[in-house]
């Protein structure tokens, strides 16, 4: 198969590149990325030149070059992982979240549909379904729980999941949506809560857990949720939503103190900071439907990623201290300095 890989040089994106330009030789995968911020071509290092991977710099959301690239690459799958992904970027900067992740997926519809694929995936995100309480740890988010967003990013993603399905019902296109929990291992941009506890407690810098640190997430490691996209492609039902999480929930609180312990730091670098807007409160997933229809399971528990993923911190200083050193180092200042 030929399949484009939007957003492959981004953090989940580009452990789905790694890991598939290795599991399945046989396929081609053409990596489509306009390098934003959080785009780096240092993730997709190890198989730049391997045979079965190609990289085109562009951005989905421009018709002229996708028109040209399905033209000339006739996929037969597009898996479609580009997007702004962080929220509190959306609070400042909605209008660049509606262009990428609503029309830059319009516009990825439009091409398939006219060059014809087998298959269309979605990457989107539990935060469709809005938060849950922090009072009733029973309630899961299943794939018929109704959308209900908070921030202009989940409303965006929101958007483009209706898009797609949209598509599906009335032009026939064969599309498949993933909603995920959140993600965490090596490659995650330090803008993030779990790379951004790691790289400032390694530099003694202040941790700003936003609110009381009581919100909850439910955290995956990345692998695992590549190896749930590789089986929806392959396995999933046409026109279908699943849901991928591995019931691994924390509070940000816990996450903060479990990087702090496993790197020996003090919890005086905690620092609470005024919350997020709309902040939601609490995510988990329901993964019955991809386990029992595709026999998915997440391999990683927190304990054991959360120790992998630190460790890959430590190894791989070099990728993470380019980023803390261009031009992300503006964002963080206007982000945290008067709140720290
Ligand atoms: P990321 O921000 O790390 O990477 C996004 C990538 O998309 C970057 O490489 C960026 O350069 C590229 N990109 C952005 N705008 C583009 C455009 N207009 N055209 C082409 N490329 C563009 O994001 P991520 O955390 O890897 O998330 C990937 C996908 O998974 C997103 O769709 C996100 O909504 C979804 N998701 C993320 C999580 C998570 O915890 N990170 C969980 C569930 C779902
Ligand atoms: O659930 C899936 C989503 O997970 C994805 O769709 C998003 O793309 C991804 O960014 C992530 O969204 P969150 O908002 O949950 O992730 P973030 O890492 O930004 O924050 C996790 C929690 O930590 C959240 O409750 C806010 C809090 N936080 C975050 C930062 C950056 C802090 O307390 N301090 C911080 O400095």
């Amino acid at each position: 198969m030929k399949i484009i890989v939007t957003g492959g040089a981004g953090f989940i994106g580009g452990n789905y590149v790694l890991l598939m330009v290795k599991k399945h030789p046989e396929d081609t995968i053409i990596c489509v990325d306009a390098l934003t911020y959080a785009g780096n071509m240092e993730t997709l290092e190890a198989v730049k030149d391997a045979p079965n991977f190609k990289f085109v710099k562009a951005d989905i959301a421009d018709r002229e070059a996708m028109d040209k690239l399905f033209a000339e690459e006739k996929p037969d799958v597009v898996i479609n992982f580009a997007a702004e992904s962080h929220v509190d970027r959306s609070i400042t900067n909605p209008e660049l979240f509606l262009q990428t992740n609503i029309i830059g997926t319009g516009v990825l519809l439009d091409a398939c549909r006219k060059y014809g694929i087998t298959r269309y995936h979605q990457v989107s995100t539990d935060e469709v379904y809005g938060d849950l309480p922090l009072d009733r740890p029973d309630l899961f988010f299943t794939e018929e729980t109704p959308l209900h967003t908070s921030s202009p990013y989940s409303a965006s993603k929101a958007s483009s999941d209706l898009l797609v399905l949209a598509y599906y019902r009335t032009y026939g296109l064969p599309v498949t949506i993933s909603r995920c929990s959140n993600n965490y291992g090596p490659y995650h941009f330090p803008e993030k809560l779990i790379p951004l506890m790691i790289a400032n407690a390694l530099n003694d810098k202040p941790l700003p857990v936003y609110g009381k640190g009581d919100n909850v997430r439910d955290w995956l490691y990345v692998e695992d949720h590549c190896i749930a996209i590789d089986m929806i492609i392959r396995n999933g039902k046409v026109g279908e939503v699943y849901n991928i999480g591995g019931h691994n929930e924390r509070t940000n609180l816990e996450v903060v103190k479990t990087i702090i312990r496993e790197l020996g730091k003090s919890e005086d670098l905690i620092r609470f900071v005024e919350d997020r807007a709309g902040h939601d409160r609490r995510y988990a997933i329901d993964p019955t439907k991809i386990k029992n229809e595709l026999g998915w399971e997440p391999t990683t528990t927190f304990d054991e990623g959360i120790k992998m993923t630190i460790k890959w911190y430590l190894d791989n200083k070099t990728w993470w201290e380019n980023i803390l050193s261009g031009e992300y180092a503006n964002y963080y200042d206007k982000m945290y300095g008067e709140k720290l």
